[in-house]
């Protein structure tokens, strides 16, 4: 099958909705400092663009997990890939995400870092699927509710391609 990519937010959204998220974090964090921490690979072009609209002092960590699934759902059992580098004790800590789907990833990772003993834990995710949710997640920030569909973009892949478009798209899949 032959898979064909349609524009579901446009580049010129996407950046537009991020500069207010930024400014929003900025706004709810002052007098603070950030403790970001990125979920690659997929939170990875968001967190990027995200921290160039945060005016207090920031700094950025990166994980990385596998949850244990096929290429288009994730069950509930996470392993972690690469762990982080630095401590969040007492840390501001704020989880980028690519998109929340069933919620079963980052439930375990705010769980897993909730007891690290940060200050303070919220989550950031650029994409929301609330139709699928099975697990329990407290989101904060979240840049657009979408659809029930494979999206792609923007640091989501489809087999790991596409995660450079700046746009993100919706997966089309067509008989050849
Ligand atoms: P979860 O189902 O909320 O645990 O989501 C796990 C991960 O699956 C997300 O962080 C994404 O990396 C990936 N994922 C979920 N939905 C999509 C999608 O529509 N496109 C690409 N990746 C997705
Ligand atoms: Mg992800």
């Amino acid at each position: 099958m032959k898979e064909h990519v349609r524009v579901l937010i446009s580049e010129e959204e996407v950046d537009r909705r991020i500069a207010i998220l930024g400014e929003q974090i900025s706004r709810e964090y002052s007098g603070k400092q950030i403790h970001l921490i990125c979920v690659l690979k997929g939170g990875v072009f968001f967190m990027c663009e995200l921290a160039k609209h945060i005016t207090v002092p920031l700094t950025m960590d990166f994980m990385s997990v596998s949850s244990y699934g096929d290429a288009t759902s994730s069950s509930g059992r996470v392993r972690i890939v690469k762990d982080l580098d630095h401590t969040i004790e007492g840390k501001d800590v704020l989880i980028v995400e690519d998109i929340v789907d069933s919620g079963n990833t980052l439930h375990y990772l705010a769980d897993m870092l909730g007891s690290r003993k940060p200050a303070s834990l919220r989550i950031c995710t650029l994409l929301d699927k609330p139709s699928r949710r099975e697990a329990e997640v407290e989101v904060q920030y979240s840049g657009f509710e979408i659809p029930d569909a494979f999206v792609v973009g923007y640091g989501l892949d489809y087999k790991q391609l596409y995660r450079n478009l700046p746009y993100i798209g919706v997966v089309e899949f067509e008989e050849e």
